[in-house]
């Protein structure tokens, strides 16, 4: 059969793979739940303007990575390229406008428009939090602490947490014209991208990775030294909770995230693992203006890319996590035995247990190679001679010893035994 690939940048997540997809999820859920979070669901698509204004029309996601379409009225709707902005849209229809407090989570497809890569895809799987209309240095400490746990949980340890601040929104002009003044001197031994960013962008001079940007960005003068006093000691509280909380972390003040919504702090994770070019995970705090609201919502949270959790996890070898076992498995020649199997497997799935069988007239030789495929410790094998004597051959997969049980018999055998 000619092999039929899905899109650049997708891919098919076959039942074998899907099962670590799924202890990923359940880990999520379990670990969020423990800190209040409960989860939300948005769609996929938004209408545009919610990410324009969301990320902010400067990024390079809503410049140039993003999923755009008409709908059959004439509105421009995009694909969603990551989950705050739909998650904050969501929440204007809940009293968080009023000051309440919503913890929530999130888990499903994002899509951006890039080059696809080892770990960069288009359409890719995000599991993230977000807790907003609350702001305090404590709750950013106590959301980079479960996403540590959560890493802790789903097998990942080693990973490198580097955090650094934005500080409040009136520290950014100073600081721009701080980093402004120093660059403009070096800007003609940079690289092209740099040179745009002088005006455009300052701050994503600092996350550039060409390397005849390298030695002018390392010696950089700290632009946080110009903050204000109040950033300055959000930070620092930041910082003496996760020491507190034993979260193992380094300070990077080249750290400053694509997304526009971020004031105070932000952080990213990576694994050594799988190099420290490709983030895992990413977040901090942000604020984001809800419609027809003058003040904006303030927020924290994170998103992890599960196809690099994934890579990582593989790269550690963490054991694996099987997908749904197989029971027992049931295999019937003619007509008569295949029905029987048919009624005893309806019986035992209603009991909860998971039972492969073959419908189709196949060969015993077939069946057991599907028996074998099924993993499934026990197998039923009836023929037209079991039929008349109504019994069953009840084998066991992992010996080949087999003993006979009466028909009367066999289901409630297999209930107590598989
Ligand atoms: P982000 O850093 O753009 O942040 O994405 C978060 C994570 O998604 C990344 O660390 C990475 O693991 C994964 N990711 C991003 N793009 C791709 C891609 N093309 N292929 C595979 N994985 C990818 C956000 O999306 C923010 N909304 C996070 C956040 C939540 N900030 C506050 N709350």
């Amino acid at each position: 059969m000619a092999a039929f690939a899905p899109p650049p940048g997708t891919a098919d997540i076959f039942p074998a793979e899907a099962g670590e997809w799924r202890f990923l999820e359940n880990t999520a859920a379990k670990v969020f739940a423990s800190y209040g979070y409960g989860e939300l669901r948005t769609p996929v698509f938004e209408y545009t303007e919610v990410f324009q204004r969301g990320l902010g029309g400067e990024t390079e996601v809503v410049q140039k990575e993003m999923y755009t379409f008409e709908d059959r009225g004439g509105r421009s709707l995009t694909l969603r390229p990551e989950g705050t902005a739909g998650v904050m849209r969501a929440l204007t229809n809940t009293d968080v406008a009023n000051g309440s407090e919503q913890r929530v989570f999130y888990y499903g497809p994002m899509f951006r428009g890039e080059r696809p890569s080892a770990g960069r895809r288009r359409q890719f799987h995000q599991i993230g939090v977000e807790n907003v209309g609350r702001c305090a240095a404590l709750i950013d400490a106590e959301c980079i602490a479960m996403l540590h746990n959560f890493l802790l949980a789903a097998g990942i340890t080693g990973a490198t947490f580097t955090i650094n601040t934005r500080g409040v929104a009136a520290d950014r002009v100073p600081a721009e014209a701080f980093l402004r003044e120093y660059f403009s001197k070096h800007i003609d031994a940079m690289c092209p991208d740099c040179k745009n960013r002088l005006e455009r962008n300052i701050w994503r001079i600092l996350d550039c990775k060409q390397e005849c940007c390298q030695p002018i960005i390392d010696n950089a003068p700290s632009y946080i030294d110009s903050f204000s006093d109040e950033s300055k000691s959000y930070f620092a509280e930041v910082k003496a909770a996760l020491t507190r909380l034993n979260v193992p972390f380094k300070v990077s003040s080249r750290l400053v995230r694509g997304l526009d919504y971020y004031v105070h702090t932000v952080f990213e994770v990576t694994h050594p693992a799988i190099g420290e070019q490709i983030a895992i995970a990413g977040g901090g705090r942000y604020e984001l203006f809800l419609p027809g609201e003058k003040k904006p919502i303030p927020g924290v949270g994170f998103a992890t890319g599960v196809e690099r959790l994934l890579m990582v996890r593989d790269a550690l070898q963490a054991p694996a996590v099987s997908g749904d076992r197989c029971d027992c498995c049931l295999i019937g020649l003619g007509a008569a035995a295949r029905l029987e199997n048919l009624v005893l497997a309806d019986t035992l799935r209603k009991a909860g247990k998971n039972v492969a069988l073959e419908l189709e007239d196949r060969s015993f030789k077939a069946q057991m190679r599907f028996a074998n495929r099924s993993l499934a410790p026990l197998a039923v094998i009836r023929g037209e001679s079991e039929m008349e004597k109504q019994i069953a051959i009840v084998k066991n997969m992992a010996d080949g010893s087999q003993i006979e049980i009466p028909e009367a018999g066999l289901t409630d055998y297999l209930l107590e035994n598989i």
